[in-house]
């Protein structure tokens, strides 16, 4: 049986809810999460930032903002999923010893264990580049480009057991222009996701989202 969706509780300006955030690359989603953060009092804070590498750009920003900031690699030398439970156990000591109450995946590129989802179901948040359910997975402007679709756009949604498949908590349209390359297109859906993303997430925390989205 999967387990259920159990949602953080409502915070508040006095009482901000404790994130994590977890990022692969070059972070500007977190960047702009702390900057919405910073820029007036908010009901949720970023208390810790980590990388699935050493070298992700981004750990910069959570570095630079003085919050924990760490990269995790992927142990070395075990079977495959193994490695995957080692790892997110070093991810889960890491959230619990900061007190995490809600992680938000941002350009987070690892698939979490069924085991890792479960834990945090209902407090696991994802932003995804594309109008799901359309073009789930790592290669999502690519597929949208392929497919000749003319408008794409980018949707937050709760993470369930599946790839990109939770519930969605808000979607915003952008259109695709006739000359586009991933790369422009890439561009063109991260100044929205930036927006986007810590509005819902403001919502969220504050309890603006209720237990019917999920069904
Ligand atoms: C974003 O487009 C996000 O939706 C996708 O990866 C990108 C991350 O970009 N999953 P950044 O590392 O936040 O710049």
């Amino acid at each position: 049986m999967e387990a259920p969706f159990v949602l953080p509780r409502a915070a508040s300006i006095e009482e901000p809810l404790r994130l994590a955030v977890l990022i692969s690359g070059g972070g500007s989603g977190l960047s702009s999460l702390l900057s919405f953060q910073s820029s007036k009092p908010r009901c949720h804070r970023t208390v810790l930032v980590i990388a699935d590498s050493e070298n992700a750009g981004g750990l910069e920003h959570g570095r630079g903002a003085g919050i924990t900031t760490m990269g995790i690699p992927l142990p070395k030398g075990r079977q495959s999923t193994q490695r995957r439970l080692a790892h997110e156990s070093m991810i889960l000591r890491q959230l619990k010893s900061s007190g995490v109450e809600l992680v938000v995946l941002s350009g987070y590129m690892r698939i979490l264990t069924p085991s890792f989802v479960a834990i945090w179901k209902g407090r696991l948040l994802n932003i995804h580049p594309s109008l799901l359910p359309d073009f789930p997975g790592a290669h999502a402007h690519r597929d949208a480009l392929a497919a000749g679709v003319q408008t794409t756009g980018c949707t937050v949604h709760l993470v369930d057991e599946g790839v990109d498949s939770g519930p969605i908590l808000a979607q915003r349209e952008v259109p695709i222009l006739p000359d586009d390359d991933e790369e422009s297109l890439q561009d063109r859906v991260k100044k929205v996701e930036h927006t986007l993303y810590p509005e819902i997430i403001d919502l969220f925390c504050s309890g603006g989202v209720s237990l019917e989205v999920l069904g």
